[in-house]
């Protein structure tokens, strides 16, 4: 029926009420969304209704009338407390089943790379493409995006495709999705962020496989992240402490994406992005079990893109070695 009542609602021109339905997920949130306001409005409407029927009905009809007392009815009272139960359960059940869904990313997804700052949106493709306030996506094909954001909150939200999620400071945050439909939509940020926050939007541009093809070809990329983060760890001199062999002042690097890493401090910590970017830029914080606390902070060297670009490098020297880290 919610399916039914979207399809309505969107055939519909002059009520522009919903968005378009362009993603994996859209037409499963709406349905949630449905069912929420469906239940919502039914108990306003029948309260309501019996607020004013009894207020008439059971009105005092002269000054000395007394009202019967009531004893109460226990059939009534279950029904009424299992009834309101099984609703919001399925409203918990669901939503949490939806949540889940919408928060975890199929392994197979494409990765982009997004650093939101006043006023825009940077993005960066696995092969090097680069855009601002807009991004170019294949229909059908999960897309993964890591975020973060150079000055303050922002809030990654393309509307049509029912996701939204914060872009915060100082860590990642992750979003994704499947586009269903080719066409451009809008992209906003959701988080006031300052004078130009309304301006802070874009469009997301969703072409056939072919289409995107061409548009990759067409957006010459110099080098791909991964040898741009190569780049880095040379000009950052990184390897001179990293590569040593067993003489070396800090850890090798190779196959640290996605393992456990035993700290100094004791206990591990999973080496995931997080975990990459905040040795890059706070190295004191978490130091690996056998190596000293003298590395140098990155912080103000390198941008929030070239961390990104290093940590893509540093994936990929774990891929290389035919280990896909599970998430
Ligand atoms: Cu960025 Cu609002």
């Amino acid at each position: 029926m919610s399916a039914a009542l979207s399809a309505f609602l969107q055939s519909q021109p002059g009520i522009p009420l919903f968005p378009d339905q362009a993603s994996s997920v859209a037409d499963k949130v709406d349905a949630l969304y449905f069912y929420l306001t469906g239940v919502t409005a039914f108990f306003t409407v029948l309260i309501f209704s019996l607020v004013f029927y009894f207020a008439i009905r059971y009105r005092r009809r002269s000054e000395d009338e007394l009202p019967q007392p009531i004893h109460g009815s226990l059939k009534l009272e279950i029904l009424w407390s299992v009834i309101p139960l099984g609703l919001v359960l399925v409203m918990f059940f669901w939503g949490a089943w939806l949540f889940y869904h919408i928060r975890r990313a199929p392994s197979d997804a494409t990765q982009l790379y997004v650093v939101g700052k006043q006023w825009m949106w940077k993005i960066q493709h696995p092969d090097g493409q680069r855009e601002i306030n807009e991004l170019h996506v294949p229909v059908g094909r999960p897309i993964k995006l890591t975020m973060t954001s150079e000055d303050v909150i922002h809030s990654f939200f393309v509307p049509a495709f029912r996701v939204k999620m914060d872009v915060l400071p100082g860590r990642y945050t992750e979003l994704w999705f499947t586009a269903t439909r080719p066409g451009e939509y809008h992209l906003f940020c959701a988080e006031y962020c300052g004078t130009k926050h309304s301006a802070m939007i874009g469009r997301v541009v969703v072409l056939e496989p072919t289409d995107y093809e061409n548009w990759l070809a067409g957006s010459p990329a110099g080098e791909t992240l991964e040898q741009a983060g190569a780049r880095l760890f040379r000009q950052f001199n990184c390897h001179t402490c990293h590569e040593a062999g067993p003489t070396s002042r800090g850890p090798s690097l190779h196959e640290v994406f996605g393992k456990r890493v035993q700290l100094k401090t004791g206990g591990a910590v999973a080496a995931d992005e997080g975990y990459l970017r905040e040795s890059i830029l706070q190295p004191n914080a978490k130091v690996v079990a056998g190596y000293e606390p003298v590395m140098p902070t990155y912080q103000g060297l390198a941008s929030e893109e070239q961390v990104m670009q290093i940590i893509a490098y540093l994936k990929s020297l774990t891929r290389q070695e035919g280990q896909v880290p599970q998430p």
